[in-house]
């Protein structure tokens, strides 16, 4: 999405594409890009319960004909439409610290105001479609296909190590690196360009095999983890304080490492980041199928 604005602003476009270029233009790139959303997503939709798929088929408006992950970019395009969301994508950690806090760090790095922040808004969206009564929906307080639609995206987000990144360069965002030969900023690397670059090597540019290779993991190298990826500690559908100090750490440990302003990025990144990116994709994917199992059912029960 940055990349397609940044093009439109090029194009000395007339007045009305200036404006569209306006509206598509975040001020920061944050969370996963269009391929690691829908690899979020398509993970989540295969392994959801049927209870759970009902229920997602009911909230998801016709046009994504039952698909939940043609829409797992839709907060990314309601930024400015929705100016409140834009901190919920994210967490600013303190500078180096490598840890986590919520109490610390769940908080809207503007205004202060407490858990606004994506682990707080996993929480606030778990909890709006928990207190759901079953189908027909729209009569509560809060719109559910907005929750559904923000939880997925937001699951796919904490799971981007950059997205619980340093307060002072906005997890990346004002560290500028070459991408092989492409100049940007260490956030889009992590969003879009690592998952870019394995799609045009390995994939023939397709994301279908690459998500099928994660589906195979899935059930092959990774059967064993699975189970822990899923297990809450504290008993809550979601886990996003678990799935936020990850972040950090893998940020810290590869995103961050022997980067500074103006480092050129190779083979040699590429190949030490693509399995941290390929796991969190995984982790985020089932992770959201589980919340989704735990939280949506149609009920009848009890
Ligand atoms: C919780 O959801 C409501 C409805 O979308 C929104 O107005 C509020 O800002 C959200 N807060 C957080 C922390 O996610
Ligand atoms: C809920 O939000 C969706 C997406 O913005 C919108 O299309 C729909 O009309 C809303 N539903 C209600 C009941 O307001
Ligand atoms: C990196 O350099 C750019 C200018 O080249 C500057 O705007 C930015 O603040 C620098 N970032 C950091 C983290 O020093
Ligand atoms: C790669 O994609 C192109 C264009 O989509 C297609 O024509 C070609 O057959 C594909 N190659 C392989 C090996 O799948
Ligand atoms: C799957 O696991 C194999 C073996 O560890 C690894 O080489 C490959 O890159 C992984 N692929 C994905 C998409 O996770
Ligand atoms: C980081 O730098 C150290 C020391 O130069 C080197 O040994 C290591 O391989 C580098 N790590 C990565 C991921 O490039």
């Amino acid at each position: 999405m940055a990349a397609s604005g940044v093009r439109v602003v090029q194009a000395a476009p007339a007045p009305s594409l200036l404006l569209l270029a306006f509206f598509l233009l975040p001020s920061f790139a944050r969370g996963w890009g269009t391929d690691g959303h829908l690899i979020v997503c398509k993970i989540a939709q295969t392994r959801l319960t049927e209870a759970a798929r009902e229920v997602v088929e009911a909230l998801l408006p016709e046009y994504a004909a039952g698909d939940l992950s043609s829409l797992c970019s839709w907060p990314d395009h309601v930024k400015f439409r929705y100016p409140w969301s834009s901190p919920l994508h994210y967490i600013d950690t303190p500078d180096h610290l490598c840890n986590y806090d919520y109490n610390r760090d769940c908080r809207d790095v503007r205004t202060g105001e407490k858990g606004v922040c994506v682990a707080g808004a996993i929480r606030n969206y778990t909890d709006q479609l928990l207190h759901h009564k079953g189908p027909p929906f729209g009569q509560g307080q809060y719109n559910l296909t907005q929750a559904l639609l923000f939880l997925s995206h937001f699951m796919g987000d904490i799971h981007q190590p950059l997205h619980v990144g340093f307060t002072s360069d906005k997890g990346g965002n004002t560290i500028d690196v070459d991408w092989f030969e492409k100049r940007q900023v260490l956030h889009q690397v992590w969003d879009s360009s690592i998952i870019e670059s394995a799609k045009q090597r390995f994939y023939n540019d397709s994301v279908d095999g690459l998500i099928q290779d994660v589906n195979n993991n899935i059930t092959g190298i990774w059967a064993d983890q699975v189970p822990r990826w899923t297990t809450c500690g504290v008993g809550g559908p979601a886990c996003p304080d678990v799935d936020a100090t990850e972040s950090i750490n893998e940020a810290c440990n590869w995103a961050y490492r022997n980067v500074t302003n103006g480092t050129t990025l190779g083979d040699e990144y590429f190949h030490a980041s693509l399995p941290v990116v390929y796991q969190r994709l995984a982790q985020g994917g089932v992770r959201l199928a589980s919340v989704l199992n735990r939280i949506l059912w149609d009920g009848d029960e009890d």
